[in-house]
């Protein structure tokens, strides 16, 4: 019996709620867990290539009873791509399809994918530039395009393309579909804060239904009675004037009385903007689960199949969901990116070893920042190609030593010991995490701590030899007589050249770590755009300073994704906090005279020479930071390939081998801000790159 079929073995006889097989028209699913729709953004021209199979194929391998592809999968060229979404609308996709759902099944996990038109949640200027539609010119805040009013041809031409998109989705294989009914053109007909008509398609529900009514009438039609259809819809969009429960039920009840879905998956909210986005996807420091009473709601006034998905991160709340009747099916989705063998490691008693997730919502922030979803800290997710979940053992055991315990440090010492080697780790201070602990000093942002503590676990698990307290000079290292050596030394906070001044600055991990705590005037200095900026200018408002945070960019928080920023924003707008952007610090001089203590500030832009000043009694700045490297270039000498990186075999997925110094007698690399100060998923991917090949 091979694992997979042990596993399965073991799971039938399993009395875990979340373990019962769960069927679906003719559909059988092995478990109640699944992954919900989510663009990840990695097609490639539009189609679910190698990368994107791969990403859902790893979580059929890791158990999961189903996983809902594609996020939005559009249906027609008059939904432009708001996100790397995949183009439904064209029959190129099916082969693609058919490959994904193939590989998926072949591991026991059923495949369906969510289809829609994006109406005015998108913008104009992509692909093939085609004006945005909607059911009235409004524009959506979010993706600020201005919509043109859909007209009755457009309204047919859609209707048709949902129906050959469905079809190109049962060609290719696919278990079943999901439509987007939340924020999208569907829902945008249907709910009043969108739909301004006077024609047959608005005012009356009825009329306002009337779209709806006409796609899935002809997806049913099209892809017949056995199909699987379901609905993502809010069934209460929480703003006045939208789509209330006893609204939303109404509609399902309707939808669920023509036969023209089998299943729902609720969604409680609005995600026109992304402060109300943040309350259907919570991210970090918000409470889980928050939707899942309201779902049970839904599921006891319907016979359909219900799903959910909202920060449900853990087995434990997923378990209640299930056990309680809350739900059919759970959404754990972030949960998966971060850790795709979920249900694998519940089957196999290894819950303690699921990798955890801590809410970063770097993953969703990407698709919009930077075009592609990757988790804060798993570096092999949407790599399934060249970096592994599961790491093989090494062929040889050899002894690595680590200084460092931050999350480059920690994840390389992980790694190292999953391939077998005797690993050892340094670390200056009592305790793990390096910078990870200064960002969860702000309690909002506490569950980042789940990085250092899942790591820490594992060593353990592992027999990592892990030491506190430790400054490591070149002869701690020597004496453990190492194989390989990784400096993980992380970075210090880098002070800006003022004019006059620099002396009198405190930094923001001053204020994080606790050894500052401004009060009075405060003005923060932001010339980074990062999270370590935002989170001490958090603290400090919240702690009823006055704040002016000054920042040389168009924006605040440049670096700071949408999702993110949206607690920041919250805090400055709750306490007044004074906001000055394309302006920087030039000079801080102590206050003459009276005011013994406080500073007087110059700031100017760099285009003008036009100076302001304030008179404060704290200045913070945030620069970035500068690698501490002293022990690498102490031990470098030492090494036999003198620090240097072999960057093809890195890419490559080959061993370093390089020899530059024959006499040198361990091999030597940096990782992390060790380097050169970046952020966590960079710090766990040098790692985690590096370390699977040594
Ligand atoms: C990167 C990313 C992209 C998403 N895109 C979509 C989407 O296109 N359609 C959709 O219905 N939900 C989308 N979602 C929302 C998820 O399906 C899910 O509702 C959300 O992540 C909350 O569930 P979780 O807490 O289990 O992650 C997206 C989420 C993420 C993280
Ligand atoms: S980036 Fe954060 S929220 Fe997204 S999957 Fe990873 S841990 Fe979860």
């Amino acid at each position: 019996m091979n694992a997979g079929a042990r596993l399965a073995a073991v799971a039938a006889r399993s009395d875990d709620p979340l373990l019962q097989p769960f069927t679906l028209k003719h559909l059988t699913l092995r478990n109640r867990v699944f992954s919900s729709s989510h663009e990840p953004a990695y097609s490639e021209d539009g189609m679910p290539k190698d990368r994107y199979r791969l990403y859902h194929v790893e979580k059929a391998k890791g158990g999961i009873g189903m996983t809902m592809t594609a996020g939005s999968a559009v249906v027609a060229e008059d939904s432009p791509p708001a996100f790397g979404n995949l183009h439904a609308y064209d029959d190129a996709i099916v082969p693609w399809i058919r490959r994904m759902t193939d590989e998926v099944h072949e591991h026991g996990a059923a495949c369906m994918i969510q289809l829609t038109h994006l109406g005015r949640r998108t913008g104009w200027d992509q692909d093939d530039w085609l004006p945005v539609l909607a059911p009235s010119p409004l524009r959506e805040p979010a993706h600020r395009a201005q919509p043109k009013e859909a007209e009755d041809w457009d309204i047919d031409r859609i209707v048709g393309k949902y129906a050959d998109a469905a079809e190109r989705m049962r060609a290719g294989g696919m278990d079943g579909i999901e439509i987007e009914a939340y924020g999208h053109l569907l829902d945008q007909f249907w709910s009043p804060l969108t739909n301004r008509r006077t024609d047959e398609y608005g005012g009356s529900l009825e009329n306002r239904l009337r779209f709806a009514l006409r796609v899935l009438g002809a997806i049913r039609k099209r892809t017949g009675p056995d199909f699987v259809v379901g609905i993502r819809m809010a069934i209460d969009e929480t703003v006045a004037g939208g789509i209330d429960a006893a609204a939303g039920l109404e509609i399902l009840a309707r939808l669920e009385a023509d036969g023209l879905i089998d299943f729902v998956n609720v969604i409680r909210g609005y995600i026109a903007n992304d402060p109300a986005l943040v309350h259907v996807i919570p991210i970090h420091g918000m409470p889980a689960a928050p939707h899942l009473d309201f779902a049970g709601l839904v599921r006891d006034s319907t016979e359909l199949a219900v799903l959910h998905a909202s920060k449900v991160d853990d087995v434990a709340t997923a378990r209640h969901a299930i056990r309680e009747g809350k739900v059919d099916l759970v959404g754990m989705t972030r949960a998966h990116l971060a850790d795709p063998h979920i249900v694998r490691k519940i089957i196999a008693g290894q819950e303690a070893q699921i990798r955890p997730c801590v809410g970063a919502t770097y993953c969703l922030d990407r698709i919009y920042e930077a075009g592609e979803a990757l988790c804060i800290h798993n570096a092999a997710t949407s790599r399934e190609t060249t970096m592994p979940h599961v790491v093989a053992t090494a062929p040889i055991a050899r002894r690595v030593v680590v200084v460092g315990a931050g999350p480059g440090g920690l994840e390389a010492a992980r790694v190292a010991g999953e391939r077998g080697h005797a690993v050892t780790v340094l670390e200056a201070m009592p305790w793990a995490g390096g910078q990870i602990r200064l960002a969860a000093r702000n309690p909002r942002r506490r569950d980042l701590m789940g990085i250092v503590e899942w790591r820490v676990a594992e060593l353990d698990r592992l027999h990592v030899d892990v030491r506190y307290d430790v400054i490591a000079e070149g002869r701690d290292i020597t004496a453990l007589d190492p194989d390989v050596v990784i400096v993980a030394t992380g970075a210090q906070p880098h002070i800006p050249e003022l004019e006059v001044g620099a002396d009198r600055v405190v930094t923001s991990w001053d204020v994080l770590g606790g050894d500052v705590t401004p009060v009075g005037d405060v003005l923060l200095f932001d010339d980074n755009g990062t999270h370590s900026a935002m989170s001490a200018a958090e603290m400090i408002a919240r702690s009823g300073a006055r704040l002016e945070i000054v920042t040389p960019e168009r924006m605040l928080g440049i670096e700071v994704g949408g999702m993110n920023h949206v607690p920041y924003a919250r805090a400055f707008n709750e306490t007044d906090t004074r906001i000055t952007l394309n302006q920087r610090v030039l000079a801080v001089r102590p206050e003459p005279n009276r005011d013994r203590g406080r500073l007087c500030v110059e700031i100017g832009s760099d285009d003008s020479l036009h100076r302001s000043v304030r008179h404060v009694d704290t200045v913070v700045v945030d620069c970035g930071a500068a690698a501490q490297d002293a022990l690498y270039r102490e031990l470098k000498p030492l090494s036999s390939n003198l620090g240097a990186v072999d960057v093809g075999a890195l890419l490559g997925g080959r061993a370093q081998s390089l020899v530059k110094n024959p006499d040198g007698r361990f091999q030597l690399f940096r990782i992390g801000d060790a380097i050169a100060n970046r952020n966590i998923h960079a710090a766990v991917y040098d790692a985690l790159r590096l370390l699977k090949d040594v």
